[in-house]
Parts: C-alpha cells; structure tokens; sequence
C-alpha cells in the first residue's frame, strides 16, 4: 500500500512527467526510489526492496559505490566536456578504448562511445551500411534480427526489436528490416529431420538471407541471451552456427551485448560461452553500473582497417561521445569488475539462484521452464504444463506475481507471464536464496 509520502510523489509526478512506456493506468501504483544500498532499492516511505533486476539490468555494482561516484567528480571538477569529435579527445576516452581492447573479443581492437544501448544500435546499423558501400557492395543494407530480441527503441532500434508491442504506434517501420524466429528452446519446433533444434533455429537466419538476397544484407544482430524478450538462453550449438551462416553469406554479425557485457552471464561478454566472436559489438548499461549514461560500439580489425583506411571521414557523430565523466565512471567500473571478477561472482551466484529456483518451482503444475545463464533468470508460467498453453492475458498472472512479490520485498520486471530476475552481481548469497523464496511464496499467493 502507498502511504502518503509515496502517494503525494506519484500525484505529482503524473502532473508533469512522462515515463518510458508511459501508462497512467500502470504508473497509479508506482513507486518512487529515493535510496540505494547495496542491491536495496529504498522507496519514499523508506521501505527496502532487493533490486530484482539491478535498476534495468545495468546496475550490476549495487548501490553506494564510493569509487564510481569519486570518479565522476573527479573527472567534473578537472574538466566538465570537451568535445568528442574528430580533432579533440580526452585522456579518459583514450584509456577506455585502451582498456576495452585488452577485455574484449580479441578481434575487437576499435570503439566508438554512445549515451546508451539504442544508439549504439543505430550506430552499428550506420557502420555496417558505411562497410559494405566502402567494400563496393552498396546494396547491402538489411537487417535480420530476431523475434523477442530487444534493441532498442530509437526508430531504427525499434525496427532491429523483435517485440511486436512496440510497433503498431509509430509505423511504418523502415523498409529492410526483417525478423527470424528466436531459438527459444522451450518452444521452438525444428522440422522434422533437423540435426538439433539449435541449429534449425540458426538455419532460419540461411532461409532468411536467402530469401531477401545475400547481396542485399548488411547485418544480424541478436543478444547472446535475449533479456527483456524473456532470458532465452539458446542452444550450445546455435552460435557457432549462426557465426559460420554469416561468414559463408558475407552478413557482419553484431552482438547486442548491452546486457550480458562485463560479467551478467558469468563471462566477460556473452558469445565466449560458446567460443564464437562476433564482428561487431555493442555495450551500454553494466559499463558504467548505471551511475552515468554511457555505451558504445566495438568493430574487429578488418572492419576497422576499411573505414579507416577509407581516408572519407564518418558522418555519424553525438554530442556525448567519449564523455570524459562517463569514460571516467566506466575505468573504475570496469576496475571493479575485473578486481572483484564479477564474470566469476555471477556464475557461481547465477547457479545458486537457478538451482533455487528449479528445486523451489520445478514441479509446480504451472511452471513451464526456470531457466538462465549466470545471473539471469526467467520462470515462464503456463496454464498447461504438458501442452505449454499460455494463461490468456487478461489473467495477468505475471503481473499478480510480481505484485505478490513487491509485497514481499522484491521489485523485477515481468514479460507476459515469464518472471525476470537479474539482481545485482554483489548481491549476498542470502539475498540471493531470499529472491527464491519470494518468488515460490508470490506464486503460490496466485497460482496456489
Ligand atoms: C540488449 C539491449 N539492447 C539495447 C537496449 C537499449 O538500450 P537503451 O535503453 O539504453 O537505449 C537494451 C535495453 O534494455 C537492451 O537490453
């Protein structure tokens, strides 16, 4: 229940602010943060919730990180901006790009800095358009994406997005953008005869290539594990497949790393679970823990060689490239990540929340599937079990879940029916085994 603290915030904040997915309705029973500690959320009437999904995805360091706040002001009291355009730089740009050579896919030697993962997408549509016309091939410019992937929500990012929700507003959609199916294991159906299901599902990006023309694809991107589209953690085989389609068929491969980068799935960057490298990459959130907006796109050498050896300069440009601030807060993010081996913490906490969650959920009657990779969780609750029928939505059931859970201390996010829970990778075992029992005791409150 919001007492009047939280509810006098929220009369004021629908006088004037417009929210991201901007629902009246919804935000009536919203809350409103003013504190964090630790993987705490702590609302206006100073109740502390676990942060479910560590703000969205991005705060992987917890709240009251002393380093990241010290960076940034640091870095503002040395020099607030300077521009970012060719002919000016900063010595916190120059590092991170240092840094970010020595982390990343070994191929990945060159980084381009953005305000967040939307434009980052656009960015890498932008260079893999910009490649193809310098590699005389200047009809490549579509893109493959897939079917619950999550880009973004820029025009051109939301194109790449693969939920349908977010496109009936503002269509039409730009011409050249195309989904595939997802992998999807608990619901894909590969034909009859397919060698795995894995690798059907790579072989839908052959049947799509295929069908628009290889001469006219610039790009596939997709998430190593798909997040906000539902954690789909895909086959083992799936990548390595899929890496092998775009090589034979010329199509660059970008990994939309936005959320496994730096440690969410217990590597450093997604694809090294399955020994696959893509050409090119793009990172924003858990860079900086969400203490500074920042992301960015990485391409590999042969890519970098052509546009640089192109002598034309690239006519993609933001005012906050390279900020110096959020270069800064990213160096000593990315000393933590490595310091206190944040890909480690999340595997070994990531196998502690999954197993929990299997031994507390695993057999209810409408539990369809509890799976994740590191920490990144996804229960999809079903009416049927043996048939895997959704609830019809009007139910609401993951919503009720997620209700029943903010009661209990927890704030996540839901897509549809599937829970999501991604809380911060400091946070404590025991906090870890409470977001289990939160979420049994929430399922059983609407599911018995
Ligand atoms: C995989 C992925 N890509 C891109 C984005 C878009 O990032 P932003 O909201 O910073 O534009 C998100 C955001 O959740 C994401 O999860």
């Amino acid at each position: 229940m919001l007492n009047d603290t939280e509810t006098v915030l929220i009369e004021r904040d629908a006088a004037h602010l417009i929210h991201p997915l901007h629902s009246p309705a919804a935000h009536a029973g919203g809350k409103v943060w003013v504190g964090g500690e630790g993987e705490f959320l702590i609302d206006a009437n100073g109740g502390r919730f676990i942060d479910g999904l560590s703000g969205l995805w991005n705060n992987t360091a917890g709240n009251g990180r002393a380093e990241l706040a010290e960076a940034a002001y640091k870095q503002m009291k040395e020099m607030a901006y300077a521009s970012g355009y060719t002919g000016s730089s900063n010595p916190r740009a120059i590092e991170l790009a240092e840094r970010l050579a020595g982390i990343c896919y070994p191929s990945i030697n060159h980084f381009y800095f953005t305000s967040g993962g939307g434009e980052s997408t656009d960015s890498n549509i932008k260079l893999a358009r910009h490649y193809w016309k310098l590699m005389g091939k200047p009809n490549k410019t579509k893109v493959i994406s897939r079917i619950w992937g999550y880009h973004g929500t820029t025009l051109a990012a939301m194109c790449c997005t693969g939920i349908e929700a977010y496109w009936p507003m503002f269509e039409p959609r730009i011409p050249g953008f195309s989904h595939i199916p997802t992998p999807y294991p608990y619901r894909y159906e590969a034909p009859e005869g397919a060698a795995s299901q894995g690798i059907a599902a790579a072989d839908e990006l052959e049947k799509a290539i295929l069908a628009e023309g290889p001469d006219t694809v610039a790009m596939f991107i997709a998430e190593p594990v798909q997040g906000a589209g539902g954690v789909i953690v895909p086959q083992d085989d799936y990548f390595p497949r899929i890496r092998e389609i775009c090589t034979e068929y010329d199509v660059l491969f970008v990994s939309d790393e936005v959320i496994t980068g730096f440690g969410r799935t217990g590597r450093m960057f997604g694809l090294e679970h399955w020994g696959v490298e893509p050409d090119l990459i793009q990172f924003a959130k858990a860079i900086t823990s969400g203490y500074f907006p920042l992301g960015g796109i990485g391409m590999n050498d042969a890519i970098a060689d052509v546009i640089l050896g192109s002598g034309q300069a690239w006519m993609h440009a933001y005012t906050y490239s390279a900020h110096p601030t959020g270069c800064a807060v990213a160096l000593a993010m990315l000393d933590i990540v490595e310091g206190e081996d944040f890909p480690g913490q999340a595997a070994r906490k990531g196998a502690r929340l999954l197993n929990g969650l299997r031994d507390a959920l695993g057999d209810h009657p409408n539990v369809g599937e509890v799976r994740g990779l590191g920490l990144m969780c996804g229960i999809e609750y079903v009416e049927d079990r043996a048939t895997k029928a959704p609830f019809d939505p009007a139910q609401k059931v993951g919503p009720r879940i997620h209700a029943e859970g903010v009661t209990r201390g927890l704030f996540s996010r839901t897509r549809g029916d599937v829970y999501q829970i991604a809380p911060p990778i400091v946070t404590s075992e025991a906090n870890i085994d409470r977001c289990v029992e939160i979420i049994a005791e929430a399922t059983k409150a609407v599911l018995g």
